[in-house]
């Protein structure tokens, strides 16, 4: 079966011109990414940190999984953003894709209830002084495993869009008489695997940086020897981050990418791309063995978070670049007719400036509200 014929190439228009439609994807799956990596695999470093660490990791332990519930709420809501327009310009790929795994897909939202439930449970009414219950560390340990199987489930929706010469296998394995049953992933295509390990990379590097903001802005009323673990501990984190990605990112690109697309992202101006996107990991890691040792202040953190906030940027526009170069090979979204629908537009972006002023707003109060520095 040609995979071309598989793909609907009536010209079916877009709402709003491509160069929005990719910022804000763009912009908003980088908003998405700083908080999902936070519970990715920050709620399994929490859980490690409580189980094998000593009391400086405990406490980090119990920061991460207290700001846990704020993080889920965030970083849910920020996930619509790329939502709204991976349907808006990519339905053609998006919905095939996750019509063959539909169980899988629509099982996101049973996942994600209890996993929500179960920070919610870890995190509220323990108090300072209390042991962690064996039902709170259930449910800890719980969230951990769902949280993974969701990412799971994202990473195959999310390859299996732009893999439609794995569409035919997908569905043949997974139909009655030509109908799908939606029980499909997309187990089969090499790039699953080395993608999903690849954002886990990166969610460790977050998860690091988180740990040296949250020291510098929110945990003034903490021992100064909890501050000096953090400065001791967040670079370790953040070079397994630069180890496991630089692994999972080398098996992608050299041990899966089909020649054309390498040959593309390694020529002409989008060599520099590719090249920086490799080598932005080690920025935040730098900082924090340099800066961070000797001026372990509020600046330097700042610095190290937009740092690791440049990573998520550069990543993403590096899988975008990827993203439209494999669907390219089908059908031109660029070239779709524009009939800009004003209206929705303009409200969009007045909810969305609105929404992040709010979040900038709640993260200045709870600033406020930590003690005041005492260095
Ligand atoms: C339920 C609310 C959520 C929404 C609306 C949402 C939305 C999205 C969207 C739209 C993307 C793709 C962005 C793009 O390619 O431009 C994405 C990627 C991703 N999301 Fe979320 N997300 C949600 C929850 C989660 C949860 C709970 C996890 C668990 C860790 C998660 C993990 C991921 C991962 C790992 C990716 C990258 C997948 C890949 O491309 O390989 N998301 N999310």
């Amino acid at each position: 079966m040609d995979p071309h014929s598989l793909v609907d190439t009536a010209a079916a228009g877009i709402p709003a011109p491509f160069w929005f439609i990719q910022f804000f994807k763009v912009l908003g799956f980088t908003l998405h990414m700083a908080p999902m990596n936070l519970w990715f695999a920050g709620i399994i470093v929490a859980m490690l940190l409580h189980w094998l660490g000593g009391e400086p990791a405990r406490r980090c332990s119990r920061r991460l999984m207290r700001q846990m519930p704020f993080i889920v709420a965030l970083g849910v809501n920020f996930g619509i953003v790329p939502l709204l327009f991976i349907q808006l310009a990519y339905f053609k790929f998006f919905y095939p894709a996750t019509i063959l795994m539909a169980w899988f897909w629509m099982a996101i939202v049973g996942l994600l209830i209890p996993a929500y439930y179960g920070v919610y449970y870890y995190a509220w009414g323990w108090k300072d002084d209390e042991a962690l219950t064996p039902g709170k560390q259930a449910a800890g340990w719980l969230s951990a495993v769902l949280f993974i199987a969701i990412s799971f489930t994202y990473a195959n929706a999310m390859s299996l869009m732009t893999n439609v010469e794995g569409w035919p296998e997908v569905w043949q394995s997974h139909a009655v008489a030509g109908a799908a049953l939606g029980t499909g992933l997309n187990l089969g295509d090499p790039t699953l695997w080395p993608r999903w390990l690849l954002m886990f990379g990166l969610a460790l590097g977050t998860t690091a940086a988180w740990m040296v903001v949250d020291a510098a802005w929110f945990a003034a009323r903490e021992s100064e020897a909890y501050h000096a673990w953090v400065r001791r501990s967040a670079p370790k984190l953040a070079a397994l981050s630069v180890i496991w990605a630089a692994a999972a990112g080398s098996w992608y690109v050299f041990g899966t990418w089909p020649g054309e697309l390498r040959e593309t992202m390694f020529g002409g101006p989008l060599i520099l791309l590719t090249l920086a996107t490799g080598a932005a990991g080690g920025a935040p890691l730098m900082l924090m063995l340099t800066l961070g040792q000797t001026s372990p202040g509020r600046t330097t953190a700042t610095w190290i978070g937009l740092a690791q906030f440049g990573v998520l940027v550069i990543n993403a526009i590096s899988r975008q670049t990827v993203q439209n170069l494999e669907i390219g090979e089908f059908f031109d979204l660029a070239a779709q007719p524009t009939s800009v629908q004003w209206s929705p537009l303009v409200m969009f972006l007045v909810v969305f400036v609105v929404g992040v002023a709010v979040v900038a707003w709640m993260l200045a109060q709870v600033v406020k509200a930590s003690a005041s520095p005492t260095r």
